[in-house]
């Protein structure tokens, strides 16, 4: 930490994703980026002279090793979020990791053994969460007002095949492999509404292959999976992803149902995020708009957000995550999504691999409150 207090931030992937946090950091009374990391050297070199940061790395490692920054940002590919959150981590540095957590399960595992060996805070960065229509949502829910929650829909459709050739690891890490292979811009405000639930077990089953790349192979990934997720409470959450079917994007379809009352996301063509709540219902067929509700339940840093706040990326989401984490940091208090969330948002992606490659077949996800720290 700097004689005034900031934390010193490092970006890892700072040409790619990574930079979507240069300004959010600039902008913050309690923040100061430092660092920038990334292989590609010269674009590095770039970016690094346009936001006049000093420090340059090619080596994550020697970044984390500098004894010069206090927090990193991992916004490299998939793979690496694991392997450099522990790098980080092993050195007490805090970390804001891209999503989803991890690849695999074993990887997943070592990431919350180091989270809970570090002194340092581990939070993911799921932005989807902050959306302004999933805070209200789960305002609402928490106030009760959808009565007992028990179905809920998730939908990330994102074509995305040319990106696939631009950024070659989504080929190998999103497309390149059967199930749900992103699921935590989905899952994560669905668990946020459902609170103290997670996913207990999965069943993913697929659309086929319909698409080849341009090098004439089908994607591994078939076109769209559907997962459908156990919670703990009983309830059930049907997500789709699918980056491969031609057809507009919609990153943020949700739905959700309680004894209650529902809500329902857009779909497009100028529909508005709608709510029915049977306490205020004129008939059964009236929705109303979910805004209806925001003087009533909207939290104050959604109600009087700071101009950053409003042109950072994903509806303001890359603006809060990093707000949120500084916070945890700074008060030494658990993030929002630390690493028991990170797992219940992540793992039941991995088990839908799983689960698909059996047919479909109901897979348990593991609770990572069970992966302690092993006794020396
Ligand atoms: N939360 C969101 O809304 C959101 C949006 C986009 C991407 N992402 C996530 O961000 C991550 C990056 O995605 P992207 O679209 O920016 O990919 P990208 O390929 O465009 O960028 C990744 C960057 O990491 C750099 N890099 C690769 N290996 C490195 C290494 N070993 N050390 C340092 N730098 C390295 C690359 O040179 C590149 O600049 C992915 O995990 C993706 O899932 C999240």
């Amino acid at each position: 930490m700097t004689d005034s207090g900031l934390i010193r931030f490092g970006i890892i992937g700072a040409v790619g994703r990574g930079s979507s946090f240069v300004e959010v950091l600039r902008a913050h009374p309690n923040a100061e980026l430092v660092a920038m990391c990334d292989i590609a050297e010269d674009r590095l070199q770039d970016k690094a002279s346009e936001v006049g940061v000093e420090l340059t790395f090619t080596d994550a490692e020697a970044m984390l090793e500098s004894g010069e920054i206090d927090a990193v940002i991992v916004g490299t590919p998939m793979p690496l979020h694991v392997p450099q959150s522990i790098m980080a981590l092993e050195r007490d540095i805090h970390v804001l990791s891209e999503v989803p957590a991890g690849v695999s399960l074993d990887e997943c595992q070592q990431l919350t053994i180091a989270a809970r060996c570090s002194t340092a805070t581990y939070m993911m960065a799921e932005n989807y969460c902050y959306l302004r229509e999933n805070v209200l949502v789960r305002e609402i829910a928490r106030a009760g007002l959808f009565g007992e929650l028990y179905f809920a829909e998730g939908e990330y459709i994102h074509e995305s095949k040319e990106l696939n050739e631009v950024t070659r690891w989504r080929r190998q890490w999103q497309t390149g492999i059967n199930g749900n292979t992103y699921p935590t811009h989905s899952l994560g405000p669905i668990l946020q509404w459902f609170d103290d639930q997670r996913v207990v077990s999965v069943s993913c089953v697929g659309s086929g292959h319909h698409y080849r790349d341009p090098r004439g192979d089908l994607y591994e990934n078939e076109d769209a999976t559907i997962t459908l997720c156990r919670l703990s409470g009983g309830g059930l959450v049907r997500l789709r992803l699918d980056m491969l079917s031609n057809r507009p994007h919609n990153l943020t379809y949700y739905s959700l149902q309680g004894t209650e009352g529902c809500y329902e996301a857009p779909r497009g063509l100028g529909d508005q995020p709608k709510i029915w709540l049977r306490k205020d219902a004129r008939g059964i067929l009236e929705w109303r708009p979910l805004w209806d509700y925001y003087e009533a339940f909207m939290p104050d840093f959604w109600k009087h957000p700071p101009k950053e706040a409003l042109e950072a990326g994903h509806g303001g989401g890359d603006f809060w995550e990093v707000h949120d984490f500084v916070s945890a940091v700074l008060e030494e208090r658990e993030p929002p999504i630390g690493i028991d969330l990170a797992m219940d948002m992540t793992l039941p992606g991995l088990a839908s691999q799983v689960s698909i490659a059996q047919g479909g077949s109901w897979v348990e996800v593991p609770d990572s409150r069970d992966w302690l720290v092993t006794p020396k």
